[in-house]
């Protein structure tokens, strides 16, 4: 704890921002509350990135009222693996991950076998809200198993990673890995257990990274270094994740993308109420960015001229790349 508070101290001279300046000056400021809704409920996000040509993980159904939980079967009938999922759900809480089939019964990717009761019971608890934002009723939605680039084999355990990219009005702020542990059974959010680590903007390489709020730059699962490992391409993600403004409307949000195998980068979701932990794992505070970013928007507006994505890309990447920064 005491480790922790010396290691916030720190960034705050970095520029942290905290959790009432987020809330307050970003997003309540940036965020119109009828556009929740688009971020907060995963199958409206997919609805949406489909419309716009955003790639996301196919949606194989959707469960919404216990009698559609006979449903199960004729949904999964040809795949041996898929992703449960509570539609308002965050944190990676209530998600399972199927990884096979055995026998009558299912496997996680921990290797957990899973029995159709059990399944029922995930579903049913899905729908009565239990994951859900504010303990509304829920949907379930289930969808493609993401499989993760090889790329990432030296570096993760099992599981996939994925990649948060801090957007504020269109602009590219800050970005960080997340990589599954052990602990954090196949999921990538931070307090399931996954490590999160700082991504240089400018070029895509990994930093340091942090682990339950210490630091660390090696993963605990393999021992291999996080740190140092170049992200493929960096400039896709960057521009996909600018565009989600144009997607969403919201003006500031974590943009989560994976990078399927086969389908290469893909948008997993949005969040309207971005961490901040990320300033840890980037050794670096989100509001020194983010002041930059306004007075460019402030600059633009006196001219009469906004930009498009790349050149949104652009500026961020020319700003705030690790080796420009104080
Ligand atoms: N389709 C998928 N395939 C494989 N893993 C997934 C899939 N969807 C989610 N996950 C894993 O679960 C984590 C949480 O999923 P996400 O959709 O971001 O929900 P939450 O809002 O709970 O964070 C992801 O970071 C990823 O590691
Ligand atoms: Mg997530």
């Amino acid at each position: 704890m005491f480790g922790l508070i010396k290691r916030w101290k720190a960034l705050e001279a970095k520029g942290i921002m905290g959790i009432n300046r987020r809330n307050a000056d970003y997003v309540l400021k940036y965020n119109k509350r009828h556009l929740y809704p688009i971020v907060d409920d995963k199958i409206l996000t997919k609805e949406r990135a489909i419309a716009a040509g955003i790639h996301v993980p196919k949606l194989y159904g959707i469960i919404s009222t216990e009698k559609e939980i006979d449903n199960f079967e004729r949904i999964v009938e040809g795949h041996n693996d898929f992703v449960i999922k509570p539609a308002q759900g965050a944190g990676g809480d209530g998600i399972i991950v199927i990884a096979d089939r055995f026998e009558d019964r299912f496997k996680s990717v921990s290797g957990k076998i899973i029995s159709r009761e059990e399944i029922d019971q995930q579903l049913s608890s899905i729908l009565s809200g239990l994951y859900s934002l504010g303990g509304h009723r829920d949907r379930v939605l289930i969808e493609y198993r993401v499989t993760p680039d090889p790329i990432f084999k030296s570096i993760s355990y099992e599981g996939v990673p994925d990649i948060r990219i801090i957007v504020l009005m269109g602009y590219p702020v800050m970005a960080m890995l997340r990589l599954p542990t052990r602990q954090s059974n196949g999921k990538a959010n931070l307090h399931q257990g996954a490590i999160g680590v700082g991504v240089d903007l400018a070029t895509g390489i990994t930093l340091k990274g942090t682990w339950l709020n210490n630091k660390i730059s090696k993963h605990p699962d393999t021992g291999n270094a996080v740190d140092g490992v170049q992200l493929p391409n960096w400039d896709g993600f960057m521009k996909l994740a600018a565009g989600c403004y144009e997607l969403c409307g919201l003006g500031y949000i974590g943009v989560d993308m994976v990078l399927d195998e086969e389908k290469g980068p893909l948008i997993l979701e949005l969040n309207a109420r971005p961490g901040l932990n990320i300033q840890i794992a980037n050794d670096c505070g989100l509001a020194k960015r983010t002041l930059a970013i306004e007075a460019h928007l402030e600059t633009l507006k006196k001219q009469g001229v906004s930009e498009t994505p790349e050149e949104r890309v652009r500026f961020s990447q020319s700003l705030f790349g690790h080796v420009n920064e104080a």
